[in-house]
């Protein structure tokens, strides 16, 4: 076995932030490595927050940890980690002993070396006598495996729900991997403006308390500093479904905008102002923690998380940074209106147009365009937060629901009744035009033709870029597929060029618990669901498949022959009982074809 004759480790003792110990095998001294001094020895520790893997490679994997005192000490403590290629840990292939810290928040991270290909391994940590949870994880093939199945997530809410989606998805045996494609924290706190007198609910926190599931006391108000993010993560890895997840197998991750703060650009955020300090210096907190607490490979800048695995021959993926690394401030409906409320279209449409916008930044895009000529992979995989998919919704359908953006109580009733009644008749419009009804008049067809890009933070804020991905993958002959997560709802695309030729296919996750259209748009039960669902699937033409309602998550199954996209959901997550929701489960299967992917 590989590692088993070299046997060397070197240990790092965590003096900078972000420490990463390389373990290329079995300690040298393995016993008295092990040997610890005597304040050391007395400590008392416990391992609340599970263990992890991550970004595994064909031959090294990152091993994770968090490691607790229990008298709220902040001595160093040492850990010792395992890896085997069996349960019962009989075939050690690594082990060494990592020197927690308060430099990284007592996080142990190895990223463990000289592994064999394609290969399932165990690791656990141990400490004083005390024994981690163990966790499963695999590298990934070299050649041509059989199949490829990931599992993908986003947007998990701490106190809007418990992770059930999680829970659910590690029970899935054959997971190679899994992806998280951002929002894996919040950093709102418990109310508005931190405001604990008006006690106006923040985003997603109004049954918390119901729940059980309210932001504990030294934790409650929107993360600012290094302190508030690491308790947020440390918060999060509590729950069972996060623990049951990261243990089941190795987790990919990006961040989307609430890692740092909603709707994240490279110099600001819309939920950052003055007040809150320098955006700069939070995002470097929030990174330092994101870092600490997640099993992601450490790198030098940490704004360039954009990476490549490759599954041997038959997936490429490319993960991209859409947020801090090169990302243009998003555009704003409410700037193009005049004060008589004109819309100026044409500033809109040159300014949305501009070749020089940008959401991945040149060396990101230029780096995609380098892999992608690079790779002989069947299937090209872009993981990433915002859709893709062109979601150009009737104009008087969108300002009735940008209306609705904070709307309360009597408007909001009365915006979701004109939602409704909007929503049937351009349904109609919309079919008769399908039936090719010749007494439609050109008022009525200008209705639905009239369309404008509903989220301006996803890519139809950054046309041009998406264009030049487009041309890249067809210049290239591509077989592409997008992922997404961020809309906390679940969506399938065929992805089209300015021409309207099809690209490729893009299938987007939905969240873990953040709440979704549902909410927005008043969908009180899945009947009402089922006809809105309906509806914009009707309207938006590139759409094949739309959940409004429900939490869950998705697969992605890869073989030669086809990719298969399954949706699954969870009946609630307002306790740890759940079921799934066999109902509104869904698969959609495309084929490898000679031409462009579609749905
Ligand atoms: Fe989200």
């Amino acid at each position: 076995m590989r590692g088993m004759t070299r046997r060397e480790f070197i240990k790092v003792s965590g003096a900078v932030a972000s420490t990463i110990l390389i373990s290329t095998g079995l300690s040298a001294c393995g016993s008295s490595s092990n040997n610890q001094d005597n304040q050391s020895a007395m400590l008392r520790v416990a391992f609340n927050h599970g263990v992890a893997s991550g970004d595994p490679l064909a031959t090294s994997v990152i091993i994770w940890t968090r490691v607790t005192h229990l008298e709220a000490l902040q001595s160093d403590i040492e850990v010792t980690f395992e890896v085997a290629t069996d349960k019962a840990f009989a075939n050690l292939v690594h082990s060494g002993i990592y020197t927690a810290n308060q430099t990284s928040d007592f996080t142990v991270k190895v990223d463990a070396q000289n592994l064999q290909a394609g290969t399932t391994y165990y690791y656990r940590f141990s400490s004083n006598g005390v024994i981690s949870p163990i966790g499963k994880t695999k590298t990934l093939p070299i050649d041509n495996p059989e199949q490829i199945k990931m599992a993908l997530f986003t947007c998990a809410n701490y106190p809007n729900g418990y992770f059930n989606v999680y829970t659910e998805a590690a029970k899935i045996e054959d997971l190679d991997v899994t992806l998280h494609l951002g929002d894996y924290i919040y950093e709102y706190g418990m109310y508005e403006n931190d405001d604990f007198d008006a006690k106006v609910p923040a985003y997603a926190t109004s049954k918390a308390v119901a729940i059980g599931r309210e932001l504990p006391q030294d934790n409650n108000k929107e993360l600012l500093l290094l302190e508030d993010y690491r308790k947020r993560y440390a918060l999060y890895h509590t729950d069972s479904g996060t623990q049951a997840i990261h243990a089941a197998a190795p987790m990919i991750v990006v961040w989307d905008d609430h890692e740092v703060a909603n709707d994240t650009y490279k110099e600001g955020a819309q939920n950052h102002d003055e007040s809150e300090g320098d955006f700069a210096q939070r995002t470097q907190d929030a990174l330092q923690a994101y870092f600490e607490w997640l099993p992601i490979r450490t790198i030098e800048d940490k704004k360039a998380i954009y990476r490549r695995f490759d599954f041997g021959g038959l997936v490429s993926l490319y993960m991209l940074e859409t947020r801090l690394f090169g990302r243009d401030k998003q555009l704003s409906y409410s700037s193009y209106f005049d004060a008589q409320g004109n819309f100026d279209a044409q500033t809109f449409q040159s300014d949305i147009g501009s070749p020089t916008r940008t959401m991945l930044g040149a060396t990101q895009l230029e780096w995609l365009q380098q892999q992608m000529a690079t790779s002989n992979a069947t299937w090209q995989l872009l993981g990433q937060q915002v859709l893709m998919g062109k979601m150009y919704l009737p104009s008087e359908l969108l300002m009735v629901i940008g209306g609705l953006d904070g709307a309360t109580g009597e408007t909001k009733t009365a915006l979701l009744t004109q939602l409704n009644a909007l929503l049937g008749e351009l349904v109609t419009i919309k079919t008769r035009m399908l039936q090719q009804d010749a007494t439609l008049t050109q008022e009525e067809i200008a209705r639905v033709t009239t369309v404008l890009p509903y989220n301006l933070d996803a890519w139809d804020g950054y046309f041009m870029e998406r264009e030049t991905i487009f041309g890249t993958a067809k210049a290239l002959g591509k077989k592409l597929v997008v992922v997404a997560g961020d809309t906390h709802n679940a969506w399938a695309n065929n992805l089209r060029d300015y021409k309207g030729e099809v690209i490729g296919v893009e299938f987007a996750t939905p969240s873990v618990t953040s709440p979704g259209l549902e909410e927005y748009a008043g969908l009180s039960d899945v009947m009402m669901a089922g006809q809105f669902e309906g509806a914009i699937d009707l309207l938006i033409d590139d759409l094949k498949y739309l959940n409004a309602y429900d939490r869950g998550f998705m697969t992605l199954t890869f073989d030669a022959a086809q990719v298969s996209a399954n949706w699954y959901y969870v009946n609630g997550c307002d306790s740890t009982e759940y079921s799934l929701n066999a109902h509104r489960a869904k698969t959609i299967t495309v084929a490898n074809t000679t031409g462009a992917l579609s749905i």
